[in-house]
């Protein structure tokens, strides 16, 4: 491969977006990786490769091999082990790396959210006194952490992912609903419906495509249970497409 390589560590919209933005500079390869958890992941243009790289060393080694010339990492908030190891396996090979995010959502005056550190901590905030009268809480934290809350038997737990749950078969409580984003408004709303959902745990992801549930919790006056947004990783963020645009051009110019 000549010219610039730029790999995008992604599995989000956002990297699907900007994998698409980037194909569009002359001289360029862009070459899109995906952790390889989901089936059929939505594809961006480009090349895409799958599955991880062994920890930092191996993604140093990736680096070096495929000679990339700049990485993005574009994945979701959340994904903290690979954000740590992208910025210190382009450190050590002397590539540019730059990290594309989304801004946390921001409370307002028609929200009721209670605002935790971990999904544990909301699984605690279930316990109490305020969330005695939810009955049915929609769960959407992801599969990894589901199990903070198996062991709260006194509410209805529906879970909806991508893939199976397949433990959540264990929990009466506990119901798996597949589900592929986006979700609109409508969607969620006839979902918050059609399930009677009093209360939703989510993780501040930032951005737009997973908002309208938010939206949705706030229109039915429904208590939001929200996992902040990690502050281990103190990197500067670039939250706009644009501007990430520009710093790349300006990178691939030096
Ligand atoms: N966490 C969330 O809430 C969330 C939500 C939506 C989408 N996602 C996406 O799902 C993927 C996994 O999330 P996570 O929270 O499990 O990540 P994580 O805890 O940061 O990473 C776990 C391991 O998965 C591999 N990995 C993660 N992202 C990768 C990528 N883009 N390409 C190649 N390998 C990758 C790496 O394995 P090695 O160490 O072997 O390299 C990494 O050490 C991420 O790509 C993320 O963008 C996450």
């Amino acid at each position: 491969m000549a010219g610039n390589v730029i790999l995008i560590l992604g599995g989000t919209r956002e990297a699907i977006e900007i994998a698409c933005d980037l194909e569009q500079i002359e001289n360029t390869t862009v070459i899109t990786s995906l952790a390889g958890v989901t089936r059929s992941p939505r594809l961006p243009t480009g090349k895409v490769r799958f599955g991880g790289f062994g920890g930092k060393d191996g993604l140093f080694d990736y680096l070096v091999q495929e000679k990339i010339t700049l990485v993005i990492d574009a994945t979701h908030p959340f994904a903290e082990k690979i954000t740590k190891n992208a910025s210190e396996a382009s450190e050590r090979a002397n590539i540019p790396f730059l990290h594309f995010s989304r801004k946390p959502w921001k409370e307002t005056a028609q929200d009721k959210w209670y605002e935790v550190k971990n999904s544990k901590a909301a699984a605690s905030t279930l316990t109490q006194k305020d969330f005695e009268c939810a009955k049915n809480v929609f769960l959407t934290i992801g599969r990894k952490d589901v199990n903070c809350f198996y062991s709260i038997n006194t509410k209805q737990f529906f879970v909806r992912s991508i893939e199976p749950v397949k433990e959540l078969a264990c929990f009466d409580n506990m119901k798996w609903i597949q589900g592929r984003g986006p979700f609109t408004f409508q969607d969620e709303y006839t979902f918050f419906k059609e399930h009677s959902i009093d209360c939703l745990v989510a993780k501040n992801s930032g951005g737009y495509s997973s908002y309208p549930k938010i939206n949705a919790a706030r229109v039915l006056g429904i208590p939001v249970v929200l996992v902040q947004q990690p502050k281990s990783i103190n990197l500067k963020k670039i939250y706009d497409r644009e501007a990430l645009t520009a710093f790349v051009l300006h990178d691939l110019s030096r």
